[in-house]
């Protein structure tokens, strides 16, 4: 007879390598179920987007074969419950776990294609994802999604009338451009942008969401600086490219957001336009912009490195048609942006069990 003691005995010698502990310490163990020789539970993991799932559950069919009885069919289900170290329930956009921003130094580097992308993907992975682009001059989400000329519905919550965020694709989008006219937007100075920017982010009604993904407009300036003093922002996700002044801009950003003053972490760096490989010529790839940049920078900042991103027509062509390519079928493009979403996703959950609650920068200016 197999008993749910032995198999919580077994377990506790499995170890969720990120966070360090066992899965038992962790409370990640749920639903044990035993019928004879078969035993079934359920993992719930930090992230729908684990990379590390097939790893765990291995670890466990393992651990219980060996330590409890060899004839043990063993079923794992895993499910996950985002993480979270928020401990503000009262601040902005309470019923958001994680909100990160994706940001560079240098524009034109791919920031908005990497954050409606990454946002895909962590909602292809099974999370609940918003999609807020911060660009107050040269809003990049009503065309990468399709949705230019539409107009948010308002909905009163609590006595406020709010904004309810577009949906597409499975995920919730909104920008600035949705809320004017293109032309007004790009003649405001920097407190009148700023105050917009602040307003906006508070009257979008988001509700409850795993992830806020936040495309920011290039830069290190004020923008950046408001947007950390009004959300509480969980780690910034740096874009770059190989190429020395994307590099250089790219560490900008880094000391910008963990400097003392502001001190956001970095979730990780993640490559765009790493390298191209021609259709017809699949094994080649060609570093137009340099090879590996953005890996040596990370190394340097000893921040996690997130992946690499090929240059890809189709990268391009989706942003413009309005069809990310995360919902195309270029299964190739998408592995890089699933892989790197892992890592990210990972990088965000470990970042949620070690380091102190997120909470809303206050920086003197
Ligand atoms: N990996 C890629 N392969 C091909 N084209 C890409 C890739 N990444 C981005 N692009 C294209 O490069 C252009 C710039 O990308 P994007 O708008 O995402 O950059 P950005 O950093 O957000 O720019 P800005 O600083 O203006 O906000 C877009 O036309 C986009 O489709
Ligand atoms: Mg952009």
């Amino acid at each position: 007879m197999i008993t749910k003691e032995q198999v919580l005995q077994a377990l506790s010698n499995v170890e969720e390598p990120d966070l360090g502990k066992d899965l038992v310490t962790l409370n990640m163990v749920k639903d044990i179920e035993i019928d004879g020789n078969k035993v079934t539970f359920t993992v719930v993991l930090t992230t729908p987007a684990c990379p590390l799932k097939d790893m765990i559950r291995n670890a466990c069919v393992n651990a219980i074969q060996l330590m409890v009885s060899k004839d043990a069919a063993v079923q794992v289900n895993m499910t996950a419950n985002v993480n979270s170290n928020r401990k503000d329930g009262k601040s902005t956009l309470p019923k958001v776990k994680n909100i990160i921003v994706v940001a560079s130094g240098k524009g034109g580097v791919g920031k908005s294609t990497v954050a409606a992308n990454l946002a895909l993907a962590l909602s292809e992975g099974g999370a609940s994802v918003g999609l807020m682009d911060a660009d107050i001059y040269g809003p990049s989400v009503p065309i990468m999604f399709g949705v230019r000329g539409e107009r948010p519905m308002m909905v009163n919550v609590e006595g406020k009338g709010m904004i309810v965020p577009l949906e597409k694709y499975g995920i919730k989008l909104m920008s600035i451009g949705l809320l004017v006219d293109e032309k007004q937007a790009v003649v405001w100075r920097g407190p009148m942008a700023s105050s917009a920017l602040r307003q906006f982010i508070t009257d979008v009604y988001w509700d409850e969401l795993d992830y806020l993904v936040i495309d920011m407009p290039p830069g290190t300036g004020d923008i950046h600086l408001t947007l950390v003093q009004t959300v509480p922002v969980t780690g910034a996700v740096i874009v770059t490219t190989p190429q020395d002044v994307a590099l250089a801009d790219a560490k900008k950003g880094i000391m910008m957001f963990s400097g003392p003053q502001v001190n956001v972490p970095i979730i990780g760096l993640v490559e765009n336009m790493s390298y191209f490989t021609p259709a017809e010529l699949p094994d080649n790839k060609y570093y137009i912009f340099g090879k590996e940049g953005g890996k040596r920078l990370a190394e340097d900042m000893e921040i996690p490195f997130l992946g690499q991103v090929p240059l890809v027509q189709g990268i391009r062509e989706g942003g413009d048609e309005g069809v990310p390519v995360m919902v195309s079928n270029d299964e190739i493009t998408k592995k890089a942006f699933i892989d790197f979403a892992g890592n990210a996703a990972r990088s965000i959950a470990m970042r949620n069990a070690n380091m102190a609650p997120t909470k809303i920068v206050e920086v003197a200016v």
